[in-house]
């Protein structure tokens, strides 16, 4: 059967990350996207230059809506604004959902934007972490989750990885594309072993979305695959794919997004 899988996050016009983006990686990777709208934003590959956040009712009359009426068998959390709506979004998922959970804690776009309010850290931490299945923090978001530096070696990120898994998601995977250099390192931890997931760091500016993609593909192969260790490793894979293959794409002038459709798209060698 093919899984249905529920993002639940903002809108990123561009196209690279967000909700759009979300539903590109679901559909690549062989799940149906649903899409639970939690914020808008004017945005382009170089700035956020404006954020209108959904009604919190609204937010969880969507998810109640669309529970009603469909089997959901993934969700992927990702920009949810404010403690309002995160608050929604957990009374919506401990009523309604039983599928795994993947929370993206999206705090900061790639342009330097915020897109979470700073009270909004404390409602992530108490409300989300619990229910998350896997969560997919980057180097800064690890800090102001953990209330300390970011993580600035591969030591550091083995023991943020730890103390994330300890505010209670099942897994974690802390995200190293923010370190300086060398190869683009993450870590998972479930509370007992640690897993280094190590690609070549590719060289290009096109990384507008490279998060929220990560995610939404972990959201969509949980479920087609036996762990959730093979469901990150294959995520993995898929995103790396997608950043070598992001020169195929002309789109905007800052950061590029990534090829969702690398690998089901003649090469563009093949179509000129
Ligand atoms: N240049 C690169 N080459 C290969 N992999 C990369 C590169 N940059 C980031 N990655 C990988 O992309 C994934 C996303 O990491 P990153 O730390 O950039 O997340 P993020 O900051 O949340 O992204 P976003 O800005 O989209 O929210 C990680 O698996 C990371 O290792
Ligand atoms: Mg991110």
């Amino acid at each position: 059967m093919i899984p249905n899988a529920l993002t639940i996050a903002g809108v990123d016009p561009s196209g690279g990350a967000g909700i759009v983006a979300d539903l590109k990686a679901f559909s690549a990777l062989g799940a149906y996207g649903c899409a639970v709208v939690a914020a808008l934003t004017a945005q382009n590959t170089r700035a956020v230059t404006g954020v209108e956040l959904v009604d919190p009712a609204f937010v969880r009359q969507q998810i109640d809506t669309l529970y009603d009426d469909v089997r959901i068998d993934a969700v992927k959390l990702g920009m949810l604004g404010t403690a309002p709506i995160i608050a929604a979004v957990a009374d919506g998922l401990v009523a309604r959902n039983r599928a795994p959970i993947v929370l993206d804690p999206v705090m900061v776009a790639k342009s330097g934007a915020s897109l979470l309010a700073m009270e909004a850290v404390t409602a992530l931490r108490a409300r989300l972490l619990p229910l998350a299945t896997v969560i997919t923090p980057n180097l800064p978001e690890a800090g102001v989750l953990l209330d300390r530096p970011p993580p600035a070696t591969l030591a550091d990120m083995r023991d943020a990885a730890r103390a994330l898994q300890r505010l209670g998601p099942r897994w974690v995977l802390l995200k190293g594309g923010h370190l300086a250099d060398g190869p683009a390192v993450d870590i998972i931890d479930d509370g007992e072993r640690q897993i280094e997931l190590s690609a070549p760091r590719i060289a290009t500016k096109n990384t507008h979305g490279t998060g929220c993609t990560l995610s939404a593909a972990i959201a969509a192969l949980l479920p087609q695959r036996s762990d959730p260790i093979a469901a990150i490793e294959g995520a993995k894979a898929y995103l790396t794919a997608a950043i070598a293959e992001s020169g195929s794409l002309a789109v905007g002038a800052g950061h590029g997004p990534v090829h969702h459709f690398h690998a089901l798209w003649p090469a563009s060698s093949a179509r000129d």
